[in-house]
């Protein structure tokens, strides 16, 4: 059995067949997976029914392990695994959460466009979805490939962007939620990082469009004008030409480089059952980032 990859669409995404997830690849098969990603950038595997332990193990072959969110907001745990992200609506005993739960206020930011984790430093290198229970319609999850929106954009706007950076803040996306109940040390937790808004993907050499909505301002801008150039850009990288659309049946494992793309997950009705799981790795060795000034620290 050898590791094959079919494209998913002209410009991004490939399906991947020919491993079995419950066994911790081979060193050949990780290489394979590496080189994929950094061409695809988001990879689906089919029929993958997979234990919590069995996608730790397949996850820890790629790096050192993200929590992410869970350094500000460290909530009851349902799954096995403290570095598994519960993509879920459920609650703690398995039933539909009521909506004002906190697992569903917290997975709604989902449903906005970003990269995971890009709000810390060291940011997410790759996630790592598996699908448990689908709901009967919506709840898909987007991908967005951020290197075909920078081949994509005008001149003047490249000649615009160049050189600017944009602060990442893990809390914004929850404030433009309206979910804005969090402690001073909860919103101190994870000190704002900034991106340049152009980086280059390591693996691939190809530069990129670096935004989401983890990006709350852009560096020397005020914070209106920063606001909207980022909106045009997020507009611009997400249109239907640049992004793959993935329906979710249940044993699906999709894993996405989040250095090179943004996702996000569809609407779904939230009195039917979604369960997906999520690990994440970071992306230990990178450079760029840069502290803001003013919350640096020493
Ligand atoms: C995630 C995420 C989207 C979805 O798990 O990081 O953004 O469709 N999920 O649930
Ligand atoms: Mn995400």
């Amino acid at each position: 059995m050898s590791l094959t990859f079919k494209p998913l669409t002209p410009v991004f995404g490939a399906e991947a067949s020919g491993i079995d997830l419950r066994r911790p690849p081979a060193p050949e098969q990780v290489e394979a997976i590496n080189q994929a990603m950094d061409q695809y950038a988001v990879l689906v595997f089919r029929g993958q029914p997979i234990s919590q332990d069995e996608q730790m193990a397949f996850t820890r072959t790629f790096g050192p392990l993200d929590i992410g969110f869970k350094k500000a907001a460290n909530r009851q745990m349902r799954l096995k695994h403290f570095e598994l992200a519960d993509i879920s609506n459920l609650a703690e005993d398995g039933s539909v959460a009521s909506r004002d739960h906190f697992r569903i206020v917290n997975n709604m930011a989902n449903q906005l466009w970003h990269s995971d984790s890009s709000f810390q430093d060291p940011p997410a290198r790759y996630s790592m979805l598996h699908c448990v229970i689908t709901p009967s319609k919506g709840g898909e999850t987007e991908f967005a490939d951020l290197r075909a929106a920078y081949d994509g954009l005008p001149d003047d706007w490249r000649a615009e962007i160049e050189g600017l950076e944009a602060e990442h803040f893990a809390l914004h996306s929850r404030f433009m939620l309206g979910d804005t109940g969090y402690s001073q040390a909860q919103i101190d937790a994870i000190p704002r990082v900034r991106w340049p808004l152009v980086r280059t993907h390591p693996g691939s050499g190809r530069k990129l469009l670096f935004v989401g909505v983890h990006a709350t301002h852009v560096v020397g801008l005020t914070v209106p004008e920063g606001r909207v150039l980022l909106s045009d850009l997020l507009e611009h990288a997400t249109q239907p030409a640049y992004r793959y659309r993935h329906s979710w049946q249940p044993g699906d494992l999709v894993i996405w480089d989040n250095r090179s793309t943004l996702h996000r997950g569809r609407r779904y009705n939230l009195d039917e059952k979604r369960e997906l799981r999520r690990s994440t790795t970071l992306d230990a060795d990178h450079a760029e980032a840069s502290a803001p000034a003013e919350t640096a620290t020493a």
